[in-house]
Formats: C-alpha cells, structure tokens, sequence
C-alpha cells in the first residue's frame, strides 16, 4: 500500500485493522478512524491546529489525578457522557430518569441512620428530604440503597474542601425502611460552576460557554431484582436548568423545594431560619 492519499488513507487502515481478533473492538476503532479522518477533512485542518490538538488533549492528561478527572469532565461538557447515559439507559414509561454521574461520588461514603443530618456542619438553608423509592406497580422497595452527595451552599463538594481532608459531609448512604422510605436532613443546594482552571476551563471560555450546573442533589439508588439508577434531583427555579455545562437535566428531575417559614421542622426540631422540604418518588425498573 503506497502513494495514499487524502482520501485512500481511511480504507487504507481500516484494512490494516482487519485481523483483530475481537469483532466489536474493530468495529468500534473502524468507526473512530472513519470519524476522525471525516473530521480533518470537513474542517481542512492545519499541521498548526493539528499540534494544538494534541497539546490540548495532553494537557488533559496532565490534569488529571486522583481526586481530579479531567477526561471525565471533557467527555461531560461535550455532551458525550449525556449521550451515551441517553442511550444506554432509556428507561419504561414511568421509571425515574437517569443522568450523567459526575466526578464527586465517593466510593466509601459512610452509612447513614433514617433522620440522619448529612449536612454535618456544610453551609446552607436547611432542607428536609423524604423520598419513596418504588417500582413500575408502585409497590414500595424495601432494603435499597439509597447514596445521596451534593455540593452545599458555597458550591463546592466536600472532596473540593483540602481544609477537610478525609472528613465526609453533605453525602451519605441510607437504607428504604417497609415503606421503601428514607428521610434526611441537608442543605438546600446551589449552583456551582465545574472546575475551569484547567484546558476544559480554557475550551469552555475559547467556546464562549459559561461553566455552570444547576443546583441539584446527586442520587445513585441500588435494589435487588432492579437496575441501579444514578440520577439527580434539581431545584426548580436556577437560573442554569436551561443551559447545563453537561447537558444533564430532564424536566422530571426537577423537584419541589418548599420553602417554609421560620418554625417547628419536620423532625421536630425548631428551625430559626427558613428551611426547605423535598418529597420525592423513585421509580426504579426491573433488571433486565
Ligand atoms: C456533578 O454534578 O457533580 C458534575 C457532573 C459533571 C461534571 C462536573 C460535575
Ligand atoms: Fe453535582
């Protein structure tokens, strides 16, 4: 094979990837090269651009350690990430949507008591949850697991906090009582810019975007005999629902965050400032 050109180059290694051995691998790199060769002929890309490219995308790299996920936060603002959780968890009419999981979870969250304050100390108006978590026939699903993490009042993750080293809040992991119920007290979330002080920072900026998710809490919620759902729950109102950095919000994530006055809270306790309720439904679909 030689003297290839512009065009002969794609059949050219395609061909040359015809002996792997694994059959969706090589569909897949077929796809990519067909892709990214399509995408340097479609916008004539320079040598110049080119470098610019790979330096971008090795900065990326550099970025990234093991609290930060740079790749992640990429694939996320350019709506990859959205695409494939669209494609791959299209859910029955009825069930609870997914959305994009974002880089904050953590692993070992510790577990947490029915009534738990997860806030322990975050900043933030207090905000008191109660979910139910239910399947297709509205049947209640006991002994899920339901892992809760948001960012409090000051937009950031308890993981974006060094000052709080290994220390845990505003997350944690609760168990649905018979009634497939858990209640918690939190805070009530704002919205928080995604990290742009490193090149999605800067591709974010050269695109002319702003940075910005709207507030909402994190739920990933685990059952036996149902498929895992990693979803989030907005507040209704933010001024972001319609422009997501990630392309992450569905209009039936969107939560009713009441607020109420000054005065006895649902746990009994006496609230001096306002606070908020959220009552959620978590429909969970069957495992396939
Ligand atoms: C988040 O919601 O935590 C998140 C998701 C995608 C990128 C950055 C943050
Ligand atoms: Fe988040």
């Amino acid at each position: 094979m030689r003297n290839i050109d512009e065009h002969t180059i794609t059949p050219a290694v395609i061909s040359r990837q015809a002996e792997s051995g694994n059959p969706r691998f090589k569909e897949i790199m077929d796809s990519l090269v067909t892709h990214l060769h399509d995408f340097a002929r479609d916008v004539n890309l320079t040598e110049a651009e080119w470098m610019q490219g790979i330096q971008f995308l090795t900065a990326t790299g550099q970025k990234c350690d093991a609290k930060r996920q740079e790749f992640i936060l990429l694939s996320d603002t350019l709506g990859l990430s959205m695409l494939v959780v669209a494609m791959n968890h299209a859910k029955p009419r009825g069930a609870t949507e997914a959305t994009v999981f974002g880089p904050f979870h953590v692993d070992d969250t510790p577990a947490a008591e029915q009534g738990a304050d997860l806030a322990q100390g975050a900043p933030g108006a207090p905000l008191f949850v109660e979910a139910r978590v239910q399947g297709l026939d509205g049947r209640p699903i006991a002994a899920a697991d339901v892992d809760v993490w948001q960012a409090d009042d000051d937009g950031l993750y308890d993981v974006q906090r060094p000052e709080l080293g290994d220390t845990r809040r505003a997350r944690g992991v609760l168990r649905t009582d018979a009634d497939g119920k858990v209640r918690f007290r939190t805070v009530a979330p704002t919205a928080y810019p995604v990290p742009t002080d490193g090149p999605v920072g800067d591709m974010l900026l050269a695109s002319g975007r702003h940075p910005w998710r709207p507030a909402h809490i994190h739920f990933m919620i685990k059952a036996r005999g149902y498929q895992t759902l990693v979803t989030h729950i907005f507040r209704d109102a933010d001024p972001y629902l319609d422009s997501d950095v990630v392309f992450g919000v569905r209009s039936s994530l969107i939560g009713d965050y009441v607020k109420h006055a000054p005065g006895t809270a649902p746990d009994g306790s006496v609230a001096q400032r306002p606070f908020y309720t959220l009552a959620l439904v978590f429909v969970l679909s069957t495992a396939s």
